[in-house]
Formats: C-alpha cells, structure tokens, sequence
C-alpha cells in the first residue's frame, strides 16, 4: 500500500487548480441510469471513486468512454467522460460492489424509475457512523414503489412507474435529496420534496436534470418542486468545482502560511468555513481565476465551529479545521453534528503531538507551537487529509500510511502541494 511522507516547516505559495468536485460527480454519473442517450460529463476528477462507480455502472449496462488528453492540456485538467446506458442489462446492485462506496446504493432511484424495479444491496457500516439509508426508502416508497429486505438486500419494486408525492425529510439527507430528485423526474405526475438538502452538488444535480428535460423548481432551497416527464435525453454538464477540496488547500495555507491561488474555486460555495478561516488570520480573496488565500507568519487564532448542513459549515471540513486549530493560539471547540462518531483523526493527530480533548460531540483542542512528525494512519478520506494538514506544520517527518483513502477523494494531492513547496513525496508499496 502506498504512503505519503511529507516533512513540516514550509509555506505554500503558487497555484494549485480545484478538481471537479467528487460528491458532484458521483450522483450526476449514477443519473446516466435514467436515460438511454449519452450524458456528457466534463471536469470529471481523477479519483478512486470515480473510477469505482464507472465498475458499478458497468455492471449495470452502461458504457463509458473517457476523452483522451487534448492539446495544451495540464496533467491535471479534468475529464470528459460519456456515459450510455442504452440498455440496461442488470437491475441489481450487488454487495461486493455496494460495500465499497456508499453513494452507490443511490443507483436505487435511476433504476426503480426507468426499470420499474431494482435490487440493491444495503450499504452496511462505515468510519464515521452508522450512516442509515431508511429516509432514501421512506422517499421511494413516497412515490409508490414497494420495498422489501431481503437477505441484505433492498427489493424496491413499481411495475407501473412511480407516482408523484409529498416527501418531507424528518432530518436534512444530502443522499436522500438525490435519490428523491432523480427519481420524481421520471414519476407520473409531480413530487413536493420538502425540508431538502441544499447544498450546492444538489443544484449541480438538479442543473444537469433539468438539461436532460427534467421539470424542477427550487433545487438549492429546502422545497423542491418536480413535474414528471415520460423520458429524459442526453445532455452535456460540467462539473462543479470541489469545495471540499478547496476548503483544505486553503486550511493547509492557513495552517503553513504562504499565498497560494486556488485556480476554479468559488468561494460563495463554501462562505461559512472561509469567514471562519479569516477569524483565524487568513486572507480570502475572491478573483477571476480562483480564490486566493494568504497567511503572513501571524499566529492563528482560534475559533469555535459548530458542523451543519449547507449553507453552515460542512462536516466534510471538520477533521480539516481541528488539524489547523491543532497549532492556534489558544483553545477551540469543534462540535459535529451531522455524524456521531467522525473524530477518528483525534487519536491519530495526537501522534503529531496535538492535544485534544473529547466531550460527546465536541472536541476541545489546545493549540500547540509543537507539533511533530509522527508515522500515522489515514483513517477515512477527510481524517487522513487532516494529518497531512498538521504535517506540513509539524517538525520533522510524517509518513501517512493507508493513502488510498485519501485517493478516494484528492486528486494529485502530493503534486499540487508539491508544486507549491511543500516537500512531500508518495512513497510507493515495494519502497
Ligand atoms: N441519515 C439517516 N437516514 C438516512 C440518510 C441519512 O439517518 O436514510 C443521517 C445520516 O446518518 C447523517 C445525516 O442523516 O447523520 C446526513 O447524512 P446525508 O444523507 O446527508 O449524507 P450522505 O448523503 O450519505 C453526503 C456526502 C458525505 C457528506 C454528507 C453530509 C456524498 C457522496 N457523500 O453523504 O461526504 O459528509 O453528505 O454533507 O455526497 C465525504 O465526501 O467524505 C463524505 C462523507
């Protein structure tokens, strides 16, 4: 298994550019399912879950091609890929393929629309919680489809389409909003989703939908209006940037100091975690090309956050944030709310040195001028990223082992950060 050693102590400065964002890109591949022409995907990100998906949908029927490199392209430009699910040869979703990434269980509500039924294994458990599917059921079922368990698997049945409903979502479900949407497109008649995820990768869904000939009112609010239509065509989208990827560069220079330009990144994505990275000392600046984040050699402050959904700040810049507050000057209070149990990276930063308390949802983290290298293991996909923020702060050398977490979701991580000065290498299986 690869590792990525990184040695602490310099700034960052240059370019690095956002990828397509990961949690974008997985949910408009899986809308592919809901029509038989091409859907067109540019700004596709290089990651293992990608790549994942495009198995998982493979074994569904649908065909994909991926653009060769074009002229004067950078190495890390993102890609255009065509998927086609013409036929769809298999309307089962097995464990093998399910257990590996959570968001593909989503394929449930292309398939139950178009096809009238799917099997779809249940996802099972995973690092940062129990993470339970039964409001993404409550939707279908919303919209008249039977579901049965069966040895593990999810029956989900409506051999005459699905019906427009009422779906009101006791708890905001980033998932859950997904399937609801991609599966009222296709129902008879229309669908009120109510109390709906708003953050931004359901807008860049509901953009794509609406391109294929969906009817969709709403989507980026927390009431969604969809009219059904009989079938959806093709259509060609661009992925929105990643704001999660943008969050941590722009925490690793909160964290190293430096100016570094997040080339493609918005900043309206993601307004709640950039005004707390400002109250720690750092400078945002929105410009045409990116957004640009500058660290003078200050100390950083601390500040509390409290995780949300959109438009507050995001869980999946949790870990990110406590790996900063890791070296504040003084103490911070880290609360997370949307998952019981995402502070694996606690024990694992302590390795480097940080001190950090656990009081139920909240971590109280005593900032400290002496971090140090440690060997330490990725744990899940943002953990990981947090130990590599507190690296490059740490004396000495880290090497982070299980990298393929972070491959998951961070493309080239070694080489944008490289490119900025800090001094990290991957380290291969056989080194
Ligand atoms: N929940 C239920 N029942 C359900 C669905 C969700 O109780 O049927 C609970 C969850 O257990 C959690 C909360 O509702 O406590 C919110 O979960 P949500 O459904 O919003 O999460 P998700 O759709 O499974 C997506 C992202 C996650 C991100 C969350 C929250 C993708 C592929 N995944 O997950 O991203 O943390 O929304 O914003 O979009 C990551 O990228 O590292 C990651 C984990």
């Amino acid at each position: 298994m690869d590792r990525i050693r990184i040695v602490g102590g310099r700034p960052l400065n240059g370019r690095i550019p956002i990828s397509g964002a990961k949690n974008a890109a997985l949910p408009l591949m899986i809308a592919s399912l809901l029509t038989d022409r091409t859907l067109t995907l540019e700004n596709l990100p290089r990651l293992a879950d990608v790549n994942q998906l495009m198995r998982i949908l493979g074994n569904q029927g649908v065909d994909t091609s991926i653009d060769g490199k074009r002229k004067g392209e950078h190495e890390v430009a993102g890609q255009t890929a065509h998927l086609n699910a013409r036929v769809i040869v298999d309307t089962t979703a097995p464990y093998e393929l399910v257990s590996r990434m959570r968001a593909s269980f989503w394929v449930l509500a292309p398939l139950l629309a178009r096809m009238g039924e799917a099997k779809v294994s249940l996802p099972g458990g995973c690092a940062i919680g129990t993470r339970p599917v039964d409001f993404l059921l409550m939707a279908m079922e919303k919209l008249g489809a039977s579901i049965d368990i069966d040895a593990g698997y999810v029956v989900a049945k409506a051999p005459k389409g699905l019906q427009g409903g009422e779906i009101d979502f006791p708890k905001v479900t980033v998932g859950g909003t997904h399937v609801a949407l991609m599966a009222a497109t296709l129902a008879n008649g229309s669908t009120l989703i109510t109390n709906a995820a708003r953050e931004p990768e359901v807008v860049d869904l509901a953009e794509c939908l609406s391109k294929m000939g969906a009817r969709i009112k709403g989507a980026g609010t927390s009431e969604i209006e969809i009219e059904g239509v009989a079938r959806l065509s093709g259509a060609s989208h661009s992925v929105m940037p990643d704001r999660i990827e943008t969050g941590t560069y722009a925490m690793a220079v909160a964290m190293t100091g430096g100016d570094v330009l997040l080339e493609g990144a918005r900043g309206d994505l993601l307004q709640a975690a950039l005004d707390d990275l400002v109250k720690t000392g750092a400078e945002v600046t929105q410009e045409e090309a990116g957004l640009r984040i500058r660290k003078n050699g200050g100390p950083i402050q601390p500040v509390d956050v409290t995780t949300q959904p959109y438009p507050g700040f995001p869980t999946d810049l949790q870990a990110q944030f406590m790996g900063l507050m890791t070296r504040a000057d003084g103490v911070s209070r880290i609360r997370e709310t949307i998952f019981e149990n995402r502070f694996m990276h606690v024990q694992e930063l302590a390795r480097l040195g940080a001190h950090i308390h656990l009081e139920g949802d909240t971590a109280i983290v005593t900032g400290t001028q002496k971090l140090k290298g440690a060997p330490v293991m990725a744990t899940d996909l943002r953990a990981s990223v947090s130990l590599v923020i507190a690296a490059l702060a740490a004396q000495g050398e880290t090497v982070v082992s299980r990298v393929y977490h972070l491959d998951r979701g961070f493309e080239h991580l070694e080489k944008k950060l490289g490119a900025c000065g800090a001094e990290v290498e991957r380290l291969s299986a056989a080194e």
